[in-house]
């Protein structure tokens, strides 16, 4: 059985993501279309029961910075043993809503947890393993605030200042440039029509 692929949606919040992540699932399902391989969707954090439960915490409850980056990683030891890796192993294709480059933009960019501790607890949570493709919906923090305000009630996350996704679109832009041959950036300002192009050229490129 050939591996499926791991594939992740990143950006920050209002970005857009989650607008594009059920059309691309699709696309994705249309290109694959052998009856046997399958495209798995999930998010982090999240992803389990457990995971799911971390999540309310998470998004809902202060704590300590360090907390909340171990929290993040435990339900993603969770998600890897549980879904990702059995789906993958069994060839299916797995389509995530945020992974690790999260903890390096939230945690790391966002907050300011040093780098070292993050890629410290990365190596010992999923070792060398990484996604095949990572999608980087990249948007100036002021459109993406924009966007959030229109939305409902802020969670922990979303609530933050406008410098605190600064930090965050910067440690995401980092990673990026860290990684060139995984990630793909699209660039978040454009129409949805255009966007979807763009996506395409991911779909056809794997
Ligand atoms: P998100 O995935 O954007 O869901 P929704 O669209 O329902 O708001 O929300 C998850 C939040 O968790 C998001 O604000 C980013 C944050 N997060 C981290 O801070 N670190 C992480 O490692 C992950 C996976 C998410």
């Amino acid at each position: 059985m050939v591996r499926g692929k791991f594939i992740t949606f990143e950006g920050i919040d209002g970005a857009g993501k989650t607008t594009h992540l059920d059309w691309f699932r699709q696309r994705l399902a249309d290109k694959l279309n052998t009856g046997v391989r399958k495209v798995v969707m999930t998010r982090e954090p999240g992803g389990t029961p457990l995971g799911g439960t971390l999540r309310g915490i998470l998004l809902a409850q202060p704590m300590d910075l360090e907390t909340e980056a171990l929290l993040m990683f435990a339900a993603r030891r969770e998600h890897l043993a549980q879904v990702i890796e059995p789906a993958l192993a069994q060839g299916d294709w797995v389509l995530s809503d945020r992974f690790t480059d999260a903890t390096f933009a939230y945690q790391g960019g966002g907050r300011g947890l040093p780098r070292d501790k993050l890629e410290a607890l990365e190596r010992w949570v999923q070792g060398g393993f990484q996604p095949d493709l990572t999608v980087l919906f990249d948007v100036p923090t002021e459109t993406a605030s924009e966007r959030r305000s229109a939305a409902r009630a802020p969670d922990n996350f979303e609530s933050e200042s406008e410098t605190f996704f600064e930090r965050t679109r910067a440690e995401y832009l980092r990673c990026a440039a860290e990684a060139p041959d995984r990630f793909f950036i699209v660039d978040s300002t454009q129409s949805i029509e255009s966007i979807r192009k763009r996506l395409e050229e991911v779909v056809a490129s794997l």
